[in-house]
């Protein structure tokens, strides 16, 4: 799977002006999905939108809405994500209410939606080791989430080889997306890596030419 094809971009709304979300939404036209962070202020110290956003954003695109939750109890509110129009669903192992990881995992599959798990800078891989075959998705968190615009941490590049390396040996469909301080300094780096997917919210959002910065991301030329 690794660097098979170009990689894509999911630039994250979560520091968009909510009251142009449809001005912000047509400026991403060159994206490929749409990163959509929810967060509830208690997993993280950040509360940003839900279900109602959400929606909001699927009618205003046919892009596949990515879905990142930064929610306590994920597996309670999965059917509501997925009607609300989420294309990909992502839970982190480290939610209290993820105790049940791969039950909520296949959850997200049955409700016809691809399922992605993502770690916090400080969790290991080898939570993977046993859900690799009920996931289409593993999110590298390069910041500790809960804010846009933080720095990259760059010991996260190993992790990020270490997992390609994995998802690479086993020869399974699973787009590995990195998350956090992503900017068009670093992005060749996180390609190398092994990333097939960078989420870039401040870099993307407060750009003047956000089309130019997406196509940077990818490694092509601005011009
Ligand atoms: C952080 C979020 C990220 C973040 C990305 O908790 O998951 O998606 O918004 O924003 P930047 O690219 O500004 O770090
Ligand atoms: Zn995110």
């Amino acid at each position: 799977m690794k660097n098979s094809s170009p990689v894509k971009v999911s630039p994250s709304i979560l520091n968009a002006d909510f009251g142009h979300l449809a001005d912000t939404i047509q400026t991403l036209e060159s994206a490929d999905w749409i990163h959509c962070d929810v967060m509830d202020g208690i997993f993280v110290p950040n509360i940003s939108f839900g279900q109602p956003v959400i929606a909001a954003a699927r009618k205003l695109t046919d892009k596949p809405l990515d879905v990142h939750l930064m929610i306590t109890d994920p597996l309670s509110s999965l059917e509501h994500f997925a009607a609300a129009g989420a294309d990909i669903i992502t839970i982190h192992p480290e939610s209290p209410g993820n105790t049940h990881l791969h039950r909520a995992l296949t959850r997200i599959r049955s409700l016809g939606k691809k399922a992605g798990i993502a770690l916090n800078p400080s969790t290991h891989p080898e939570v993977l080791e046993y859900i690799y075959e009920e996931i289409d998705l593993v999110l590298v968190m390069t910041v500790n989430p809960g804010y846009g615009g933080q720095a990259f941490i760059p010991a996260m590049l190993r992790k990020i080889q270490t997992i390609a390396n994995r998802i690479s040996a086993l020869n399974l469909p699973i787009e590995l997306e990195v998350d956090g301080g992503i900017t068009i300094d670093n992005a060749q780096s996180v390609r190398s890596a092994g990333a097939t997917v960078l989420v870039a919210g401040s870099a993307v959002i407060n750009a003047p030419q956000p089309a130019r910065v997406i196509k940077l991301l990818k490694g092509s030329n601005a011009d």
